[in-house]
């Protein structure tokens, strides 16, 4: 597979814009090209199998701790250069993250990402994906790698948009959902079987000191 590029005015990332800009949120359950989600998936499989994912930590830097009664996932952070089809998927979120910058005026320097692994039974309580110490997360963006899911199996994100309106979303191979890190409540159900992803951040520039 080559490493692929689309152009930050693609219809898909503008879609992707215009449901920020309208509601803070955005679902595209046809995302990824099935090539891609499979190689994702393949990658994300042998890291688990190599040993390489941990069990993730709650909180930041040096009061990070492991703790399964709140996320039980295991996972491994990506860099460029690991594999193709991690490339692909960093060339993707940077088409996205000009797309933003330049409809939104949002001024999202870089992205950081990881694969997520949850056991059967794992799940991650209700949170929202910004430190209380580090507000440089600004939009996250989720997409997920499993075949065949189906309800029954549970593992959902559910998302809490405002006091009474939730929104599920299965973690359906191929399906991207992304919204504003700071606005959204968000948690994930437990699965009946083993269900991956990745889940990234747009950043903006920290408040370093001079
Ligand atoms: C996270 C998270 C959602 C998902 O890692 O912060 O909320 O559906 N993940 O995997
Ligand atoms: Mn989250």
């Amino acid at each position: 597979m080559r490493a692929m590029q689309i152009p930050s005015d693609h219809p898909l990332l503008l879609r992707i814009v215009d449901d920020l800009a309208a509601h803070g949120w955005s679902r595209q359950n046809i995302f990824l090209p099935a090539d891609l989600t499979r190689a994702l998936a393949a990658e994300c499989r042998k890291r688990s199998a190599e040993g390489e994912l941990a069990p993730a930590g709650v909180g930041r830097g040096a009061s990070t701790e492991i703790r399964e009664g709140i996320r039980g996932d295991h996972i491994q952070w990506i860099d460029p250069g690991q594999a193709e089809s991690c490339d692909s998927y960093l060339n993707l979120m940077d088409s996205l993250r000009e797309a933003m910058n330049r409809h939104l005026f949002l001024g999202l320097e870089d992205f950081e990402c990881h694969f997520a692994m949850y056991p059967p039974g794992a799940f991650y309580l209700k949170h929202v994906d910004r430190f209380r110490d580090d507000d440089r997360r600004a939009v996250s963006a989720v997409v997920y790698l499993n075949d065949d899911w189906l309800p029954e199996h549970g593992g959902q994100l559910r998302m809490y948009l405002d006091e009474d309106t939730q929104h599920d979303v299965l973690p359906t191979g191929g399906c991207l959902v992304v919204f504003l890190s700071g606005d959204v409540p968000h948690e994930v159900l437990p699965a009946t079987r083993e269900r991956l992803s990745l889940t990234g951040w747009f950043r903006r520039r920290g408040n370093e000191p001079f």
